[in-house]
């Protein structure tokens, strides 16, 4: 049976966007498309990811969910140390996926704690405080480069914090690396260490690696059914990759952006009305910010957690200057219904939603959001996930990652590199006094 898609509705980007419009870019969409398909654009060699759904092999499923499990049958905790394309979609999916608050440490379910995303003392010594106390840990250190500081450093940290705990092949045992198959000081230290490594593809790339080892064995050690994520991408994969780019609503996305970013609407904020979705829209933030941010281009990305964010941003958004579009990110159904309950007194005066569920009202306040910022002149589209699953959150990846590409080669820019991330290094490392 052909399982639902995600979609995107569109109704509230007229008047500032219209059907010719649309028609008008559509040559460049084509050829946009033509390039990723037959691998023709700047970056073509990382075009790896686009068919990671479709053509992860049965062993490369298995190997993961054997390590997955020997992780949750003898880790309270897994670490999960990466920085930027090697965290973001990991915790993204953990965190959309599970439950909000997760019950006291069950035996079958380590805790996964993520680091080597930043550079505080405060962060590793805290992080540290909370595991030496007995628990059994497990890392997995993710690294394309092997050599990204932030990483490198907590690891460093966390290697020896973990040589005071375990030894020998125990210790080995323990430690799993996600890196390149030949290069880089984490191979090497893989390799002379004898830890387990997982490959990231040479033709993937960072920011589009979610649906790699990189993902997938962190996701699959928090119970994650990555089997279903990758289906659910390879349904996106088939609908892009055998349909008509015309007709395609991740394409559609890319385009209405882009018309959007030309009549000089320059910020996207994406907006989430669930809590669960914040990692979600900080790894979309990522993947279109180093995606598209270069040539003096691109689209400044954005993100808020509604209704939260109403009480904050949302007056901005209103009434501040008339430079930003919006998409909001719904969930459908959520997986609990929590019934407003009716009151006899009524002193709040809330009895008039007695009855309904706590979602009802907050799929209310997207409708009246939606409105009342197009109403205020930022046009928006919103992507509908039918409710939170391994299955649509696949779709979702693809879909955003799929967008971005096109996005990119619309905008005349390779979407597949970063060179403006070196900037902060080079003066990092000079007043670091790395030597070489
Ligand atoms: O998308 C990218 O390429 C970056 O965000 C990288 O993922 C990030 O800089 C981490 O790099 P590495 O995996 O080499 O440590």
């Amino acid at each position: 049976m052909r399982k639902e898609r995600i979609t995107l509705e569109a109704n509230n980007i007229r008047p500032f966007i219209n059907q010719r419009h649309i028609d008008l870019v559509m040559p460049e969409v084509i050829d946009a498309d033509r390039k990723i398909k037959k691998g023709t654009g700047e970056g073509a060699s990382f075009l790896g990811w686009c068919h990671l759904g479709s053509q992860t092999s049965k062993k490369v499923v298995s190997g993961i969910n054997d390590v997955a499990a020997e992780i949750r049958q003898r880790a309270d905790v897994l670490l999960c140390i990466g920085i930027g394309g090697s965290y973001l979609g990991a915790r993204a999916g953990i965190e959309f996926l599970s439950p909000i608050f997760p019950q006291e440490h069950r035996a079958d379910e380590p805790s996964v704690y993520f680091c080597g995303n930043n550079l505080s003392a405060d962060y590793l010594h805290d992080l540290l405080g909370s595991i030496d106390n007995g628990k059994e840990i497990y890392v997995n250190v993710i690294s394309k480069s092997g050599t990204t500081i932030e990483p490198a450093l907590s690891f460093r940290v966390i290697y020896d914090f973990m040589k005071k705990r375990y030894s020998g092949k125990e210790l080995a045992k323990r430690i799993i690396c996600t890196t390149d198959k030949k290069k880089g000081a984490l191979k090497s230290m893989a390799s002379k260490k004898d830890f387990r490594t997982f490959i990231i593809p040479d033709n993937v790339g960072g920011r589009f690696s979610v649906l790699a080892p990189v993902g997938l064995l962190p996701m699959a050690s928090a119970g994650v059914d990555i089997k279903e994520l990758l289906r659910g991408a390879a349904a996106i994969e088939a609908d892009v990759f055998k349909g008509k780019a015309e007709k395609n609503d991740a394409y559609r996305y890319a385009v209405i952006r882009n018309l959007l970013y030309r009549s000089g609407k320059h910020i996207e904020i994406l907006s989430g009305f669930h809590p669960s979705s914040h990692y979600l829209l900080e790894w979309w933030k990522q993947l279109f910010a180093e995606s598209e941010g270069k040539n003096n281009k691109g689209i400044f990305p954005a993100t808020a957690d509604f209704t939260g964010d109403l009480h904050s941003i949302g007056q901005l958004i209103q009434d501040g200057r008339r430079n930003i579009f919006e998409t909001f990110l719904m969930i459908g159904k959520s997986l609990n219904k929590v019934k407003i309950p009716q009151l006899k007194e009524n002193m709040d005066g809330l009895n008039y939603l007695a009855g309904k569920d706590m979602d009802y009202v907050d799929k209310k306040a997207y409708q009246g959001t939606a409105k009342a910022h197009a109403a205020g002149g930022v046009p928006n589209m919103t992507i509908h996930i039918p409710q939170r699953s391994a299955y649509y959150l696949g779709q979702v990846y693809y879909f955003f990652e799929i967008a971005v590409a096109l996005s990119g080669y619309l905008l005349g820019i390779n979407p597949f590199d970063q060179p403006g991330v070196q900037a902060y290094k080079n003066n990092m490392y000079r007043l670091l006094k790395k030597k070489g």
